[in-house]
């Protein structure tokens, strides 16, 4: 990409979206196009429409979605399903009809069978069911990725799917009621230490490996493809680096500082044991991580303590 190209990020006030803001200023591409969620409606068909006609991106990296856990997928899979649908449709069909270069499409872990063999490959995607809670996400997220593919081999367009692995970064969610596991880890350690608590308790073993990725390295990946791929297949984009739950919460012991014991229940379910994208794809092209887990969360953490005295915004 030219560092004038027009680019258009969707879900630039969002974890991931954010996230490529910054990364596209700090590698000089200065060109943005940026609408919040209030000034472009992307369910809006019409809407959407007439601002790809007016606006007329070359690029386009869309990082919007409605999204959210486990509870409030179960709750409201009709929701789920149908914006993410319409989103992607409204947005990728006038991306394909205002003649936009390259389109970068995020799906997400959650489009992989439930039953997946362990690392997941791209080419696992569409052999089982994905997991019931999160299905309506995931079946709108697979049409999303089937739609780059099929404009691919109808029209010759140059629209590609990138699957990131769990991610976590400036701008992450620390509301107790929505918040993904790091930050959650994150605040139950720091108030352990404000507290002077002797324990905490983590549910389950701590035994079970998961993936994250720093939405800074994540961005840097998602330009890169932009930059080095061109195909129908979708990419995963991870670090390769699996962690326990009880390392996870180990180095967040050592970040917040936090001096009592960590004590595992082991009459709580785990979850999952494994969930590991396999990069190798991604590392055949010549991508690789840079950020470590710790430092990572380290960043995370002070941004979050700032943020709280402060009300920074994400970017
Ligand atoms: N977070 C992760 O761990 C992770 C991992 C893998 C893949 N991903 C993928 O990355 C993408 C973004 O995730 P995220 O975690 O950054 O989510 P997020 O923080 O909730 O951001 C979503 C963005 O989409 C916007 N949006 C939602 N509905 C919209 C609408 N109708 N019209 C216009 N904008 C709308 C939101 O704006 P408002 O907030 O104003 O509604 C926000 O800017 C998703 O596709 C997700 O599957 C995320």
């Amino acid at each position: 990409m030219d560092k004038n190209a027009k680019i258009y990020v969707a879900g630039h006030t969002g974890l991931v979206g954010s996230a490529f803001v910054r990364r596209l200023r700090a590698q000089g591409y200065h060109n943005l196009v940026l609408r919040t969620h209030g000034e472009l409606d992307l369910l809006n068909q019409q809407a959407v429409a007439d601002f790809f006609a007016q606006e007329k991106p070359e690029y386009v990296i869309d990082a919007a979605a409605r999204v959210g856990g486990i509870r409030a997928n179960t709750e409201a899979p009709a929701e789920f399903f149908y914006e993410n649908m319409e989103m992607e449709q409204n947005l990728i069909w006038s991306a394909f009809r205002s003649g936009v270069k390259k389109l970068l499409f995020l799906g997400s872990a959650c489009m992989y069978p439930k039953q997946c063999p362990q690392p997941m490959k791209e080419e696992m995607l569409l052999t089982g069911l994905p997991e019931v809670t999160n299905e309506g996400y995931a079946l709108a997220k697979i049409g999303g990725q089937r739609l780059c593919s099929y404009l691919r081999r109808q029209y010759g367009v140059d629209f590609i799917t990138a699957i990131p692995a769990n991610a976590y970064g400036i701008g992450d969610n620390f509301d107790p009621q929505h918040s993904h596991v790091i930050p959650a880890l994150l605040v139950k350690y720091r108030e352990a230490k404000q507290n002077h608590a002797p324990s905490v308790t983590l549910w389950g073993t701590g035994a079970a490996l998961r993936e994250f990725i720093d939405t800074d390295d994540l961005a840097d990946a998602g330009i890169f493809l932009l930059n080095h791929y061109s195909g129908e297949e979708p990419v995963n984009i991870g670090t390769g680096e699996e962690v326990s739950i009880l390392e996870l919460s180990q180095m967040i012991k050592r970040i917040t500082g936090f001096e009592g014991e960590i004590v595992t229940d082991p009459t709580k379910p785990d979850g999952m044991m494994r969930r590991l994208c396999d990069s190798s794809r991604i590392h055949a092209l010549g991508w690789r991580s840079t950020v470590s887990l710790e430092q990572g969360i380290a960043k995370l953490y002070r941004w979050y303590l700032q943020n709280q005295q402060e009300g920074v915004e994400p970017c």
